[in-house]
């Protein structure tokens, strides 16, 4: 796996990156400090994880000078009739004159209880981001999208005049997705895999063949998980934990053979653990759009 994805901006994207997704306040501010001094240089972050001003804090006492570190954070649904306000706000919480990559979180338009905002169409809001990208390239270095179907993303690119840079979305064992990483890879868009370990309760950190490849190499099956995403081209991905033994730990990526690759992708038809969609579907339930619906 090479150390770097590039991104269709020229921009070098290092390929392990630190999460903070459900990384608890007053927990994540010491794990990205510990993230930068064990070496990760690209974190990410959200509006929506409330943790933005923690994670400006560890960059701060991580050390590390900010132009060394790839820095990524999300519009939140209920922000996306006010893009330049949220990341105004995004900048004051992280304390950080510019983002490396500013991702809408998802294609999800949202009222300020976080219901549907029916009123208004995702895609207007990617218009927004490609104006403040072209105005405020001092602020914003890149631009991108999170949780976007191969359905959504040629809706979009029927009208982007900026193609996103990355698609961020979930990429494990139990959740392959070849069909959009490949469309991706095809458009010049890297994807940032989340959730690598199967996110919380998931079995793969037990499951037998995961546990035989990390026995191989003498690593924990946690790195197995990672590296599997890591060894797709143009594929970054985010480790989270704020046990500072797992930040250490998880930072180290193995090569994998390609039948390694092939039995550990394997278990999205044996050992399945649950859904798995570019868009959760449940969200269909609550009177978001669901990407199934549109069709290819
Ligand atoms: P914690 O933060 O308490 O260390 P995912 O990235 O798939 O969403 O999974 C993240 C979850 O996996 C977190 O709950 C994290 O727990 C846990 N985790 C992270 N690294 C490891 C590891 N090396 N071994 C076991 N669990 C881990």
């Amino acid at each position: 796996a090479s150390q770097y994805v590039k991104l269709n901006t020229g921009a070098q994207m290092p390929t392990l990156g630190f999460g903070t997704w459900q990384s608890k306040p007053g927990l994540v501010e010491k794990a990205v400090e510990v993230a930068l001094k064990a070496g990760y240089r690209h974190i990410d972050t959200a509006t929506a994880y409330g943790n933005e001003r923690e994670v400006g804090e560890g960059i701060k006492n991580g050390g590390v000078p900010r132009d060394e570190i790839f820095l990524t954070t999300k519009l939140n649904n209920p922000d996306q009739r006010k893009p330049l306000e949220a990341l105004e706000y995004s900048l004051q919480q992280l304390e950080t004159p510019y983002l490396d990559l500013w991702l809408m979180h998802w294609p999800a338009p949202a009222l300020a209880d976080g219901s549907p905002d029916k009123e208004w169409n995702w895609i207007d809001t990617w218009k927004s981001m490609e104006t403040i990208f072209k105005e405020h390239p001092d602020k914003v270095k890149a631009i991108g999208v999170s949780n976007v179907s191969v359905e959504f993303f040629e809706e979009l690119l029927k009208v982007a005049t900026v193609v996103p840079a990355v698609n961020q979305i979930e990429l494990h064992p139990s959740c392959v997705q070849e069909e959009l990483v490949q469309f991706s890879r095809s458009k010049g868009v890297a994807i940032t895999a989340y959730s690598p370990l199967g996110s919380s309760d998931s079995p793969l950190l037990s499951n037998p063949i995961v546990g035989k490849v990390a026995e191989k190499y003498a690593v924990s099956p946690a790195n197995v998980l990672i590296s599997l995403q890591a060894n797709r081209p143009d594929v970054s991905v985010l480790t989270k934990s704020v046990t500072p033994e797992r930040v250490i730990q998880n930072f180290k990526i193995i090569d994998l053979t390609d039948d390694e690759i092939a039995e550990l992708n394997a278990l999205e038809k044996t050992a399945p653990f649950r859904a798995c969609y570019p868009w959760w579907t449940g969200w269909g339930d609550l009177g978001f759009p669901d990407c199934r619906a549109l069709g290819p």
